[in-house]
């Protein structure tokens, strides 16, 4: 026990409390009256002052900031175990956790805090919670596991996306939980890869529990740790399902257009060369006969019979128009077209079609339009006769002065319309696209037992349409 700790106001039994104070690791002060009148070195080392420049200064100087409740301080102007933001000397700010212990200083009553810099832990905290929120929000299936491919992180929206909840699948090895078929690439090549460059970039393909294959497209990394020994892998997942198919359904569509133009021209070359060319050979042949013969009488005669052919011709050419192009809109307008259809296709069908058209039909619908909608009639009452064997089908059109509606509705055997269809089905993929091209939209409504119902409703030029 030397003088100077006597001076210093330890008494002989404190001697070890000194040495623990002294040589603390964590920063420890003594306070008196808010006066900061004693220091360990610890405390100089963190907050950057020297023992003179710290004793001269008072509690409050250290904080940042004012305490929020000044009734809720001690002597020392901590409340016990508070965090504050203190202030170093060279401006930083640092956050302390402060533990408060009354004692007796040179024979006054004190506070000796001990410090406790919590900044670290408060970042890794935020940090923390930031990352919490980006995964919840992430509308990509984020997903982690060790380096054995046991799964430690699931997202919401990888929750969403392969239809597991977290609880099932954290723990698990991640071949159990993915049934995985990889695009373009073997999975070993894919693993290869990732464990080669730690990184892989690709599309691959995952059937859910509930039987739904989806596409998916993936980037995943690997994880290290600071000595670059590997953690494991965090993947970003993307379903593109919806974008794969709709890609599917336009090449489809595309090659059907191509074929069906093909199978157009095919036709329309038949009909000239067995009917058109043929006919106009035999003009060709008549009207030399008429250019060779002798007297008038054999004359008139060779062009009466060029007249019956040119007539046949004549014919032949309006059919092969009318092939090219639903002619009876031109003549009847679509009510009265849609009617005839609905009339024929009853008459072979053996079930009941009517008509109702409410509305005014005049003007014209644009030709266009027209021709659109009475294709969708004719591919919803194929359809009917296809797949539904109903009693009645019923078509309804209604105009007003900004928008069409066609209501194709059959009382037969109805489907799951929230089935995704296969690319081959084109006929209800046709159809919207039909009413899209038109600035309108269809909705198909039917289940099992109960009949459809397509709606389709398109806008009238130069109006907007009332529907939604
Ligand atoms: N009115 C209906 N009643 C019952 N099922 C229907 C009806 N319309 C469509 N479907 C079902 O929806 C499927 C898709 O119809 P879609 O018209 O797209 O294709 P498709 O008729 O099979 O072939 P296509 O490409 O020749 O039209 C049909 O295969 C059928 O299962
Ligand atoms: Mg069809």
């Amino acid at each position: 026990m030397t003088e100077e700790m006597v001076e210093a106001g330890w008494s002989d039994a404190q001697a070890d409390c000194r040495r623990v104070f002294e040589e603390n690791s964590h920063p420890m002060w003594v306070v008196e009256d808010l006066k900061l009148v004693d220091v360990n070195q610890a405390a100089l080392l963190h907050y950057g002052y020297a023992r003179d420049e710290f004793l001269g200064m008072t509690i409050d100087d250290l904080a940042a900031e004012k305490p929020p409740q000044a009734g809720a301080e001690t002597k020392s102007g901590h409340a016990p175990r508070a965090v504050w933001r203190h202030r170093r000397k060279d401006g930083s700010f640092i956050d302390v956790e402060v533990t408060s212990f009354a004692v007796t200083f040179r024979g006054r009553p004190a506070s000796l805090d001990s410090v406790l810099d919590v900044s670290y832990r408060r970042r890794t905290e935020e940090q923390t919670r930031y990352l919490e929120l980006l995964l919840a929000t992430v509308t990509d299936a984020v997903v982690a596991s060790d380096d054995k491919f046991v799964l430690t992180g699931w997202n919401a929206a990888a929750e969403s996306t392969y239809g597991r909840r977290a609880e099932e699948v954290l723990g698990q090895p991640d071949a159990l939980v993915f049934r995985t078929d990889f695009v373009g690439v073997q999975r070993a090549e894919a693993i290869k890869r990732l464990l080669e460059t730690g990184r892989f970039h690709g599309e691959l393909t995952h059937r859910r529990n509930d039987g739904k294959r989806i596409h998916i497209e993936s980037r995943a990394a690997a994880l290290f740790d600071s000595e670059g020994k590997r953690l494991g892998y965090v993947s970003v997942n993307r379903d593109i399902t919806e974008r794969r198919y709709a890609e599917e359904t336009i090449r489809a569509l595309l090659s059907d257009v191509l074929s069906a133009q093909e199978e157009e021209r095919r036709r329309i070359a038949r009909e000239l060369h067995d009917d058109t060319a043929q006919t106009l050979t035999s003009l060709l042949v008549g009207l030399r006969a008429v250019e060779q013969s002798q007297d008038l009488g054999q004359a008139l005669g060779a062009a009466s019979t060029l007249r019956g052919l040119v007539s046949a011709a004549l014919l032949g050419v309006q059919r092969m128009a009318r092939g090219l192009r639903p002619s009876v809109l031109d003549d009847l307008g679509l009510e009265e077209a849609l009617e005839r259809l609905g009339l024929e296709v009853s008459r072979a069908q053996g079930f009941v079609v009517d008509l109702h058209s409410t509305g005014p039909r005049l003007p014209r619908l644009p030709e266009g339009l027209e021709i659109a909608l009475y294709r969708m009639a004719q591919e919803a009452l194929t359809n009917a006769t296809k797949h539904a064997s109903p009693k009645a089908v019923s078509i309804l059109i209604h105009r007003n002065l900004t928008e069409v509606r066609l209501v194709i509705e059959d009382d037969g055997k109805g489907f799951d319309a929230s089935e995704i269809l296969s690319e081959t089905q084109l006929g209800l993929v046709g159809m919207r696209e039909r009413a899209h091209l038109a600035g309108g939209s269809m909705t198909v409504e039917s289940s099992p037992g109960n009949g459809t119902t397509i709606c389709v409703s398109v806008p009238l030029p130069g109006k907007k349409s009332s529907a939604s």
